[in-house]
């Protein structure tokens, strides 16, 4: 088993980048899980204000996350990966880089549309942030319909890429998915058993 570390090595994201990966995860699920649907009067009703607020805390606390997450990335760079086909590589970080855009996406059009609705944002912790933007209902209201639909792309792109990974890890049999896990789920190096070698060797550049 190879020693964990915190940067990232040319096989595989070391365990900072793989912590803010997995955050991102079980974040964008919660505020998945906690959206507020339906009217506008609905959303900012009483009955749906802890459920709101949860939803925007953890939307927001994602944001801090990305920001970050993008900072160490300049910082620490992203393994080169597995050996796989060309168009697999660009789909791949297609795919990368259209789950960023919508982690900054999604955040900004949902304080924008809620401030340009005269809604202050409401976070656990902090309590309200007063609109720092001149209303506009109508524009507000297109831009948090915005924020509805990318809400539900981020899910679907997400969706897709966890399939690609899985099918990495299952069909291809390559090191993609243990890439991004934790050491113990690592390409072995020493004391590895002869059918974890010969996996590894298979994908060693
Ligand atoms: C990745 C993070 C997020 C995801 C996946 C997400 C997803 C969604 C979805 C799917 C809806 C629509 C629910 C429905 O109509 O059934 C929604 C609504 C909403 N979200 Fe988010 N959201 C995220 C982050 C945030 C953040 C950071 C805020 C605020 C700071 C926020 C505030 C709202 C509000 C106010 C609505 C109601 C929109 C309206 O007026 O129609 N969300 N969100
Ligand atoms: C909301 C859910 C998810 C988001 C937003 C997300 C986002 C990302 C992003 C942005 C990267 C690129 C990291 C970088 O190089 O900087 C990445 C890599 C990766 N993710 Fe996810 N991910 C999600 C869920 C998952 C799930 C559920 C799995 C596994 C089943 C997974 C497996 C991977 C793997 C294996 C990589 C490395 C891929 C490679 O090197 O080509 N992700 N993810």
């Amino acid at each position: 088993m190879s020693k964990p570390s915190l940067l990232s090595s040319q096989l595989r994201y070391g365990a900072v980048a793989q912590a803010f990966h997995w955050l991102t995860v079980l974040l964008v699920g919660v505020a998945y899980l906690l959206s507020p649907g339906g009217r506008e009067e609905r959303i900012y009703s009483a009955a749906a204000d802890s459920a709101r607020t949860l939803h925007e805390s953890a939307g927001i606390l994602l944001f801090a996350l990305v920001l970050l997450r993008i900072l160490w990335r300049a910082f620490d760079p992203a393994p080169e990966g597995a050996r796989m086909e060309p168009w697999m590589k660009l789909a791949a970080k297609a795919a990368h880089w259209g789950l960023y855009a919508l982690l900054f996406a999604i955040p900004l059009t949902a304080i924008a549309g809620a401030w340009l609705e005269a809604h202050p944002l409401t976070l656990l912790g902090i309590g309200d942030i007063a609109p720092m933007l001149a209303p506009d209902h109508a524009l507000g209201a297109a831009i948090a319909n915005i924020h509805t639909i990318l809400g539900n792309v981020i899910i679907w792109l997400a969706g897709f890429h966890a399939a690609a990974a899985l099918f990495h890890h299952y069909w291809l049999n390559d090191d993609t998915l243990r890439s991004i896990l934790p050491t113990w789920k690592a390409a072995p190096v020493l004391g590895a058993s002869a059918k974890e070698l010969s996996q590894y060797r298979r994908n060693a550049p």
